[in-house]
């Protein structure tokens, strides 16, 4: 075994053993300390390469590894793709090398080498066979549906911010301030007074939830059912993007939105816009200082409490609960921690996210249900859906 780092503090000698937690966790402890031990030997590295029905195990698991070393320059990859317009430039039809480089006006060994890394990464497809100026360039699966989802590029482009916090990931676990390039975008995440806040400091945010926010509202209409209600308070309802998704599926429904003021002026702008100014009202304010508007049968919270510690979310609900009329609906919709299928969304991206910006965290569907019920709320429940990738669902009731 090798020696301990000097940065880790060495376990007393004495080291108190956990008690037994029943026959089968035992068992299981036991089989796992094995597996470990035999996936440190070389012998048995060798030994899972070569034989037939572990094989493929020790090559997936090669596979993975080597995708988590090089995800990072993977995004880079699809950084420069999405910052040169790549797909775009290709959404008329395949282009040669040579083509491509023209139109960007760069150097035709270093746009091959992107567009080499890119084809790896299904991002685009070789359309021709042979290697060089000639090499023809399509979309690929995967850059198509970059292409088709405008809220996914304004992720991407917005992620150098998050890479520059990044930089050092140990520094960044290691503190928790506002002085991060995350927590001067989110400036509502770290701020005193958020009402506060002018239009410059959450013009980009808003602009990158209302980009994102028809991916997440499809999925929301597809697993809740709104006919039943005439009102729906959108809290902390950015641009209105939910608002007037909704509004289009239930012409009879009206509806509220609060939002800091400088979030809320924008929403007023994209109502007018379109055309729904009669059926909407913009009720400016902070959630938390501020009254929350009554009448609503109701309430959604979406894509909000995530961005908040525990303390903070349960005043919140406490008072959100408070103002409610019994038997109107609560809708918490937001990424989840430890959802089967999308456990690196909440656990890996969300977690890190959030602790960059400076406050919040991923939580558990259960952990939400419970502080749903602890805040007063009954049937607290998880909809069935059928992609829980972007956001789970939870109803409550008042
Ligand atoms: C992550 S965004 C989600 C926006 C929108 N619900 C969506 O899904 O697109 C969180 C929203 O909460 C708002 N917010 C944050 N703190 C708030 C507060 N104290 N009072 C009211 N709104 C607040 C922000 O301005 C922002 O619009």
């Amino acid at each position: 075994m090798s020696a301990l780092p000097e940065h880790i503090e060495p376990l007393p000698t004495t080291q108190v053993l956990r008690q037994d937690e029943g026959i089968f966790a035992s068992i299981k402890a036991r089989f796992l300390a094995w597996r470990d031990a035999q996936l440190l030997q070389r012998r048995f590295q060798q030994w899972a390469l070569s034989f037939p029905l572990t094989r493929p195990i020790a090559r997936r698991q090669a596979v993975r590894l080597f995708d988590l070393c090089a995800g990072f320059i993977y995004s880079q990859v699809l950084l420069a793709a999405v910052r040169l317009d790549l797909f775009e430039m290709l959404s008329q039809g395949p282009l040669s090398l040579q083509e491509i480089a023209k139109r960007l006006r760069m150097n035709p060994d270093a746009v091959g080498r992107l567009l080499q890394a890119a084809v790896a990464l299904a991002l685009l497809e070789q359309r021709s066979k042979h290697a060089g100026l000639d090499t023809r360039y399509g979309l690929g699966m995967l850059g198509a549906s970059v292409l088709s989802s405008p809220g996914l590029k304004a992720m991407i482009q917005h992620h150098a911010l998050f890479y520059q916090d990044l930089a050092d990931p140990v520094a960044l676990l290691q503190s928790r301030g506002s002085e991060r390039a995350m927590a001067g975008y989110w400036a509502y995440a770290t701020s005193e007074k958020p009402s506060e806040l002018h239009d410059v400091a959450v013009g980009d945010y808003s602009a990158l939830m209302a980009a994102s926010q028809p991916m997440v509202a499809e999925e929301i209409l597809a697993s809740y059912n709104f006919s039943k209600h005439q009102h729906m308070l959108d809290l902390g309802g950015g641009e209105g993007v939910f608002i007037a998704q909704v509004a289009a599926r239930y012409p009879r429904m009206r509806f509220t939105l609060m939002d800091l003021p400088a979030v809320t002026r924008r929403a007023a702008l994209r109502f007018e816009q379109l055309g729904l100014t009669q059926r909407t009202r913009c009720v400016p304010g902070s959630f938390l200082s501020d009254p929350i508007p009554t009448a609503a049968d109701l309430v959604s919270l979406i894509r909000v409490v995530h961005d908040h510690d525990d303390a903070f979310v349960m005043q919140l609900l406490r008072k959100l609960h408070q103002s409610m009329t019994p038997g109107a609906k609560l809708l918490l919709a937001e990424p989840m921690a430890q959802t089967r299928g999308a456990m690196p969304v909440a656990d890996a991206y969300f977690a890190m996210y959030l602790w960059a910006m400076g406050s919040g965290r991923s939580r558990r569907p259960d952990e939400l249900l419970a502080m749903l019920r602890e805040a007063g709320f009954a049937r607290a429940r998880v909809l069935r859906q059928v992609m829980p990738l972007q956001v789970r669902v939870l109803l409550a009731e008042r």
